[in-house]
């Protein structure tokens, strides 16, 4: 790996206005390993110069440009995969290191596809590591656990939030739900502006269900589906056998997953709870954790864990998690501090 010498010892956001990267200037603040002076932020053009307000900090925003790029020597990218593929080979040819938080290079065999609780020493020697998302990052945290008791099979539910698409498709459902309300107590230019408006997901997602996440291939799957099989199976097994549908449910944010979880031979529920119940990164509840529960929580939480009447080799449970966290921010968070100890 290039070492990147010469540079000022600087950590860069880019998308530091996005909702992962917002969390992620957040946290960074919060836990205090980096100093809040070594932190620089990076947007869009539209949003260069102007300051982003961040707990007690003021950022100010820059745009990406080669002459920007030997500002610091980590980078955190919380931006859309075109704004990966475009910008980090330039990073890389100059020397520094990177962690991206988009789906573009996670599939790469040369570069390490990182969930922070899981396998952050992979990173240790990487110029540029993947994140997993935010979907996958929270069942591998859960199924790590269970991974020495020999896992089969996974069946996979999700129920995805619109944060989880960005900021666009949260103020977008938030708008539609405003509009349906008011159609519905009589609003006639309510009903109106809803029969002509862009709906983020092609339909709307307000007082509504859509079994789609991503766009379709030609075996009917979708994109989000591909990415959680091809990334469990890259961080975890590359033989287990997975069957996941991905849902988009009209909620801000948290992730949830019906998992089922197959192992080789009939197993005891009780041993697969004293293991989930041994790991800090996870939280096992009697009681049912929904999505609005897990906002602004680090863990990732597991309830409804379950033996199957007439499967004695399964279990089931519900996972749910901040999606803006476990599988964005938080990832990200933790692999830069892990790189920034290295220095
Ligand atoms: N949301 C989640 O739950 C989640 C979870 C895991 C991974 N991810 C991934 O994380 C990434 C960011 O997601 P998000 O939800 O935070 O998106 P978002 O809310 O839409 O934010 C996108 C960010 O990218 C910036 N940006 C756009 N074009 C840029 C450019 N050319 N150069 C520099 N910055 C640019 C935007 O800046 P402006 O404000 O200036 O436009 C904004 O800061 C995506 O790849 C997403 O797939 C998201």
């Amino acid at each position: 790996m290039k070492q990147h010498l010469g540079y000022d010892r600087k950590i860069a956001i880019v998308g530091a206005t996005g909702n992962v990267g917002r969390l992620t200037l957040q946290l960074l603040l919060q836990r205090g390993v980096i100093p809040k002076e070594s932190i620089i932020t990076f947007a869009s053009a539209t949003s260069a110069g102007k300051t982003l307000e961040i707990l007690d900090t003021s950022f100010i925003l820059q745009e990406l440009k080669e002459d920007t790029l030997a500002q610091a020597s980590l980078w955190g990218f919380n931006t859309e995969a075109e704004v990966s593929q475009q910008w980090i080979p330039k990073i890389l040819s100059v020397g520094g290191r990177v962690a991206d938080s988009s789906s573009y290079y996670r599939q790469d065999p040369k570069v390490p596809l990182i969930v922070g609780p899981v396998n952050l020493a992979d990173a240790k020697d990487a110029q540029l590591c993947a994140l997993a998302n935010c979907v996958s990052s929270p069942l591998m945290c859960v199924l790590k656990s269970l991974m020495p008791l020999g896992i089969k099979v996974l069946r996979i539910t999700t129920f995805q939030s619109t944060s989880g698409a960005g900021k666009l498709a949260m103020e977008g459902f938030l708008q539609e739900t405003k509009l349906f309300t008011s159609a519905m107590n009589g609003c006639v230019e309510s009903a109106k502006a809803l029969g002509s408006m862009p709906f983020y997901f092609g339909r709307p997602v307000a007082f509504n269900v859509l079994p789609q996440v991503g766009g379709f291939d030609d075996q009917g799957y979708c994109s989000e589906e591909n990415k959680i099989l091809s990334e469990i199976q890259k961080v975890l097994d590359k033989e287990l056998k997975i069957s996941v549908t991905t849902v988009r449910v009209p909620v801000l944010v948290g992730h949830c997953s019906d998992l089922t979880v197959q192992f080789q031979e009939a197993i005891d529920l009780n041993q697969v709870c004293s293991l989930l119940e041994g790991d800090s990164f996870l939280k096992v509840s009697d009681d049912i954790v929904p999505p609005q529960e897990v906002v602004g929580k680090d863990q990732v939480f597991i309830s409804r864990l379950r033996a199957l009447k007439g499967f004695p080799k399964e279990v089931k449970m519900w996972v749910a998690s901040d999606n803006l966290r476990r599988g964005a921010a938080l990832d990200t968070v933790e692999v830069l501090e892990y790189l920034w100890k290295q220095y």
